[in-house]
């Protein structure tokens, strides 16, 4: 049996979405699906405006450039994460300092992170982990307003996650999505960004497509327009905003369906002592982006557990090693590395296993039951 990591949720509806647009031969850039897909989403999470990109990664930097983070600013964000997260700091000159996590949801601990503010200190940036809310992001919010901080939201991983029935993608300033391939609804590869405020939104805009004000339909308009700022070309496209379109229409069946499969993981898994499952605190609702277990006896088990699977045709992964011990950042920060206890030991441990909507009891059964011969064999 083959188990990939991820697999998309898709149906006829999303060809025939796509088609639609490729039949109609005109406005593939800029077309009506992309204010479309954007209002959506933002009705959905509850936010007032949306913007879409063409990466997380580029609605990341959109942000960064739109809230005029700049050299010599410092933007706080865990190294469990993504590198995008810590890039976007570095697109803009500014620097990354890294904060601890901590060891239930994988988000950033507020005390950490507090402990990182300076004088130069302008954005913190709370990261949801694998479909569930950072377990503080309320309290990363209130440090924010309390000291006068921006706060970004990377909710890439968590469209749909909810906490005391608060969604992801309304805490802070502005929030970022990521659709690349193995999120909860995927464009293949896209982003969007979404705030409550008019200037970051018009700012967005503005840097996202040449610093041009598209007051005009660009394509469809013989007058000419004006470029107010240096900007780049991150816009999504309409066969991508339409894919995008259809895939929101199944967004709930997919989390209702990815929290079955983990349900059952997680019965299948409970008599594996040798590893935790995922925790979901009451009142969070998790969407099992990732469905990442934590190896008690720590990296040599783990990459042991990761190296079987892959040897039963199973595709596990670790999702993350921090950032901060990559190459690039390492001689990046050199002396300057930080301490991370929480990082290190949480990364050190965890493992991604596969979970998707489609997956059936057949393959969840290999899946755990792989686990568990890993162990057995072992002891
Ligand atoms: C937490 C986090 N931040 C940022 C990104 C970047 O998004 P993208 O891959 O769409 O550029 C991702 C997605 O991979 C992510 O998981």
């Amino acid at each position: 049996m083959k188990i990939p990591l991820y697999r998309a949720y898709t149906d006829k509806g999303d060809v025939r979405k796509v088609s639609s647009v490729l039949k109609r031969g005109l406005n593939w850039a800029i077309g009506p699906e992309v204010t479309e897909f954007e209002r959506t989403v933002a009705a959905y999470v509850g936010r007032k405006y949306a913007v879409s990109f063409n990466s997380g990664t580029s609605a990341l930097h959109a942000t960064m450039l739109a809230l005029r983070v700049k050299e010599g600013d410092e933007v706080i964000v865990p190294s469990f994460t993504f590198i995008a997260t810590a890039n976007a700091a570095l697109f803009v000159r500014a620097s990354p300092v890294f904060a601890d996590i901590e060891r239930v949801t994988y988000g950033l601990d507020p005390d950490s992170a507090e402990k990182s503010i300076t004088r130069r200190t302008k954005v913190v940036v709370p990261v949801h982990i694998g479909g569930i809310v950072c377990r503080y992001a309320g309290e990363l919010e209130s440090l924010g307003r309390e000291r006068k901080l921006l706060v970004v939201e990377d909710a890439c991983e968590a469209l749909g996650a909810t906490a005391r029935g608060r969604s992801g993608g309304t805490y802070g300033d502005v929030s970022v999505l990521s659709f690349c391939a193995n999120k909860l609804i995927s464009t293949g590869e896209g982003g969007m960004v979404l705030t409550d405020r008019k200037d970051i939104y018009e700012r967005l805009k503005l840097v996202g497509s040449h610093g041009r004000p598209d007051k005009i339909p660009y394509f469809n308009s013989s007058a000419s327009s004006d470029y107010v700022e240096l900007g780049f070309n991150w816009r999504m496209s309409s066969m991508t905003a339409a894919l995008g379109i259809s895939q929101m229409r199944k967004l709930e069946r997919a989390i209702q369906l990815r929290r079955k499969v983990a349900k059952m993981l997680n019965s299948r898994l409970s008599g594996v002592t040798e590893v935790d499952a995922p925790v979901e605190p009451p009142g969070f609702r998790h969407t099992y982006q990732m469905y990442t277990i934590r190896v008690k006896g720590g990296r040599k088990d783990r990459d042991g557990l990761n190296g079987f699977l892959s040897s039963r045709g199973i595709t596990s992964k670790v999702y993350f090693d921090p950032i901060h011990r990559t190459k690039f950042y390492r001689e990046m920060l050199g002396r300057r590395a930080p301490r991370l206890p929480a990082t290190d030991w949480v990364s050190s441990r965890v493992l991604t296993i596969p979970v998707y909507p489609s997956m059936t009891a057949k393959e969840v059964d290999y899946v755990a039951d792989s686990v568990k011969t890993f162990f057995d064999r072992r002891n």
